[in-house]
């Protein structure tokens, strides 16, 4: 396996994709809403990375996915295709979106709530983005990938939701997933020890139910087993000498923790 260190430079070109990532996730926040259809928020980002970033959307073609961004809309787990799919009050879905922007990869996703959810997608939801962060705030130089993977797993199961095991994070940069994988869940002490350079996503996906999934004939769209709800948050960042800068914050995260959270 070969783990890319970024260099000074490198790093600069990732945090201005991160931003347009962050940037695009922000503005689609502003329009979700019931009876808008999956199709529709595909189209907003993919205008909003062409037309005003002068990024490109890098799911479009990507291994043969065939829209800008991915909509995962509540027992979808990931990678759903945008569509005629019509949201209604009470969904919950997520929105996953990846800017190239000179040569570099931005990553970012987060759940949004169409309407009002109930208690237990607000919940599932909610865990998930906490689980993101208690992994985020381990990342320093020295920490094993299995310490940050248990944390996140022991979170999430202690609050009575399972975690998907079937994909992860990945380091990135010139290329969408390099070689570096982030698991969710794992053994404390166990797996490669991080270094300053390192690029990567934590993008934890957690089911209410069975932590099982299974792939749609479409060969993109991962649904649960069980068909309970899932979720997704993803940040991408860098391992810093003092800790973790989180490369995709979006405007009310940059108001409430600020770039270094390990300072
Ligand atoms: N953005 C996803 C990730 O976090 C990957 C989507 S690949 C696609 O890694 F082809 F489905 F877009
Ligand atoms: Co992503
Ligand atoms: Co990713």
């Amino acid at each position: 396996m070969q783990v890319i260190l970024k260099t000074p430079a490198e790093q600069a070109a990732m945090r201005v994709a991160g931003r347009l990532a962050a940037d695009c996730l922000d503005m689609i926040g502003e329009h979700i809403q019931p009876g808008m259809t999956t199709g529709d928020i595909d189209t907003l980002c993919h205008r909003y990375h062409v037309e005003v970033q002068d990024a490109i959307p890098a799911p479009l073609n990507y291994r043969g996915f065939p829209k800008s961004v991915c909509t995962s809309v509540n027992h979808v787990v990931c990678h759903g295709i945008p569509g005629e799919k019509r949201l209604k009050a009470g969904d919950i879905v997520n929105i996953d979106v990846t800017v190239i922007k000179d040569g570099f990869h931005g990553d970012s996703s987060r759940m949004y709530f169409v309407g009002t959810p109930n208690v237990q997608a607000r919940r599932l939801a909610e865990t998930c983005h906490e689980a993101l962060w208690r992994g985020i705030e381990l990342v320093r130089p020295g920490l094993h990938l299995g310490d940050l993977g248990h944390a996140i797993q022991t979170y999430v199961e202690a609050q009575g939701f399972s975690v998907v095991r079937e994909y992860c994070g990945h380091g990135i940069g010139r290329i969408f997933h390099e070689d570096l994988q982030i698991l969710h869940y794992g053994t404390p002490g166990e797996g490669l020890a991080l270094e300053a350079g390192m690029i990567f996503t934590i993008e934890p996906m957690i089911n209410a139910g069975r932590r099982h999934v299974k792939l749609l004939p479409d060969g993109w769209t991962v649904v649960t087993k069980d068909h309970s709800l899932s979720a997704q948050w993803e940040h991408m960042v860098l391992v810093t000498d003092a800790g973790v800068e989180v490369l995709t914050l979006g405007r009310e995260d940059r108001m409430r923790r600020g770039l270094e959270v390990n300072p």
